[in-house]
């Protein structure tokens, strides 16, 4: 049974005595995995007949909800996380950087969580995936299965030691030494091919790009952190959310040549 999201939407209401909007009810959103038992929430128990619905429907204590079946991203925002994951921010520059897409075999590691990896699995044909630790393997595993990624090939391997597959697409690096896979990459990037490696500091771009750059194989295109900055829109308060831009990594890119 597919996993549901439940919306009980906002409202708002306009007190004269206090001349502003005041919430009455407050947005809520709700996922839910088990479909098969009744669901509560703040605005009351909603039975497992209505749960099986899209549309409209109203809980035991006759409050209205949204309901439909979540998404592949609902999904994918629930996985099961051990080592920190790479943000959609970052993958989404990733994707459309790299231009990758239904015919490219891409080579990706450490697998971590296989966060990064399945959002490649989504657009490519292949993706081969690395890590040293078997229990991220199983965890990166466990959340494939649960999103139904099958062309995700998991190798319990140092990516340091040599990389199998030759002529691939691209090479994703989210490792502590990434210039430590210089050579491995090297050895199987095709031509024109692209090397992407996230870090969370600098000091690791940094010595990645400084090993990278005076290669004779390898060119370096640019080292970017994506920022996603968030606005509130409420009528005329139109303003960037207080929530702070969060740092999450750098991503450098280079090329086979
Ligand atoms: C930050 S996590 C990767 C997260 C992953 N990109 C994701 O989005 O879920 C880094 C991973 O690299 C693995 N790792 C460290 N050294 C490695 C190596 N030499 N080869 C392959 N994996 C390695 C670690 O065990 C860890 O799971």
């Amino acid at each position: 049974m597919p996993a549901k999201i439940l919306i009980q939407k906002g409202k708002k209401q306009y007190f004269d005595d206090l001349a502003r909007d005041v919430t009455i009810v407050k947005e809520k959103s709700y996922y839910i995995g088990d479909i098969s038992k009744d669901f509560s929430t703040s605005g009351g128990t909603i039975k497992k007949s209505e749960l099986k619905k899209s549309g409209i429907i109203k809980s035991l204590q006759g409050k209205e909800f949204r309901i439909f079946d979540a998404s592949f991203i609902d999904n994918y925002r629930r996985i099961k996380r051990l080592p920190q994951i790479i943000p959609l921010k970052d993958i989404g520059f990733i994707l459309a950087k790299t231009g990758v897409g239904k015919d490219s075999v891409v080579v990706e590691g450490g697998t971590g969580s296989g966060a990064l990896a399945i959002m490649l699995a989504r657009c490519c044909k292949k993706v081969y995936s690395y890590e040293v630790e078997k229990e991220h393997l199983d965890i990166a595993a466990e959340n494939m299965k649960a999103l139904g990624i099958k062309n995700i090939v998991l190798k319990n391997k140092s990516m340091y030691e040599g990389i199998d597959e030759k002529a691939v697409d691209v090479v994703c690096l989210d490792l502590p030494e990434p210039w430590k896979a210089l050579n491995p990459v090297s050895r199987c990037l095709k031509l024109g091919g692209f090397i992407v490696s996230y870090s969370p500091t600098i000091v690791q771009s940094a010595d990645f790009v400084n090993a990278l750059s005076p290669r004779e194989d390898f060119i370096h295109l640019k080292t970017v952190e994506v920022i996603e900055r968030e606005w509130e829109i409420d009528k005329r308060k139109v303003r960037p959310t207080s929530k702070s831009i969060i740092h999450s990594g750098f991503i450098s890119m280079g090329r086979k040549i």
